[in-house]
């Protein structure tokens, strides 16, 4: 439509030739750029019988004064171009003549590398991954990616279930995420005891005790969290939940938990009400990041 005046077209080319002469920097925010040669441009140039630039060169329509530092500009939704002198008004568009795009910055890297740890205990039940649960496939970001707030632990002698609550998104809303046997059992050799964290608070490493604890088969039989204060570099120990002791393991040295996975039959009974029936927490695997993964 712009160019199917022969008036703009005409004038377009007297530019055309003048301003390929000259190249200044002075940089344009373009709504877009069409080459000479596309099919909106073309033909009014062959029927005019104008010289057709050769090789083609870009057009900036709507061009408008930017300010331009390195890769940044203040041209937010359209193209920072420097253009072979300062762009022609045509019936009020500004046109650009052979422009070239300045260089955009990449997006800025706010990806989290993880790391998820082995499966401690054994995988009977459902698996779950709480971070799947917040995030699906997506890529893990500064954004999205969940903060635990405070774990509940059902436990006597083995961890009989546990209850995760984090935060999670934009609003920081809370989610609270039961794997095992739940909160609400009543039994009274079962503990009830929460790991609370504090503001800049985060788990660093875990250590625990798995093994077959009969009648109940391979659980998770202990676990100890070391939590690490980033503001002030405090450093605390919570646990040990449960008693029994088998195999030990240690998650250490890959940053931050940021959740758990595993294995577990959600249930409202302990595993002494249940003994060999199928329930409770079975396996534990531990979701890390270390900090941005960014080049
Ligand atoms: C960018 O900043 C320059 C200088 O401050 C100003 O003249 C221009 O209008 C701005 N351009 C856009 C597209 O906001
Ligand atoms: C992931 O963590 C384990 C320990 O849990 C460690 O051995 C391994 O090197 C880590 N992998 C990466 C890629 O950091
Ligand atoms: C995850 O990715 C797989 C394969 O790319 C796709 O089939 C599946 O629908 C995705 N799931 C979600 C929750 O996005
Ligand atoms: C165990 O603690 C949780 C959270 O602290 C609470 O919601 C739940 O009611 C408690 N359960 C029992 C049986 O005391
Ligand atoms: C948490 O850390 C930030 C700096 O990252 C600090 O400004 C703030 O005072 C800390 N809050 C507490 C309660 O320690
Ligand atoms: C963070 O973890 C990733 C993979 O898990 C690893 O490649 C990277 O070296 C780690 N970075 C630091 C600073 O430990």
């Amino acid at each position: 439509m712009l160019f199917q005046s022969s008036v703009l077209v005409t004038s377009l080319i007297a530019t055309v030739t003048a301003q390929l002469e000259v190249r200044e920097n002075a940089p344009q925010c373009c709504e877009k750029l069409l080459s000479s040669a596309s099919p909106a441009v073309l033909p009014f140039l062959g029927l005019l019988g104008v010289t057709i630039p050769n090789p083609p060169v870009d057009l900036g329509i709507c061009c408008k004064p930017a300010s331009v530092s390195g890769c940044d500009s203040n041209c937010t939704g359209g193209i920072a171009v420097t253009c072979a002198g300062i762009p022609v008004s045509v019936v009020g568009v500004n046109i650009g003549v052979d422009c070239t795009p300045i260089p955009s910055c990449p997006p800025p890297c706010n990806t989290l590398s993880t790391n998820t740890s082995q499966l401690f205990g054994s995988n009977v039940g459902d698996a779950f991954n709480d971070l799947t649960t917040f995030v699906g496939n997506s890529t893990v970001t500064t954004e999205n990616v969940p903060t635990i707030k405070a774990i509940t632990f059902r436990f006597g002698s083995v961890i009989d279930g546990l209850a995760v609550t984090y935060a999670q998104g934009p609003d920081q809303g809370i989610t609270t995420i039961q794997h095992g046997t739940s909160l609400t059992t009543v039994d009274s050799g079962l503990m009830n005891s929460t790991l609370t964290l504090g503001t800049n608070e985060t788990i660093t490493a875990v250590s625990g005790q798995t093994g077959n604890h009969s009648p109940f088969g391979i659980r998770v039989l202990q676990l100890t969290f070391t939590i690490v204060n980033s503001f002030t570099a405090a450093s605390r120990v919570a646990g040990p939940f449960g008693s029994a002791t088998g195999t030990a393991f240690t998650v250490a040295g890959s940053g931050s938990l940021i959740a758990l996975g595993g294995s577990a039959v959600n249930t409202d009974r302990s595993l002494n009400q249940l003994q060999t029936a199928r329930g409770g927490l079975y396996g534990l695997s531990f979701v890390t990041s270390n900090g941005t993964d960014c080049p």
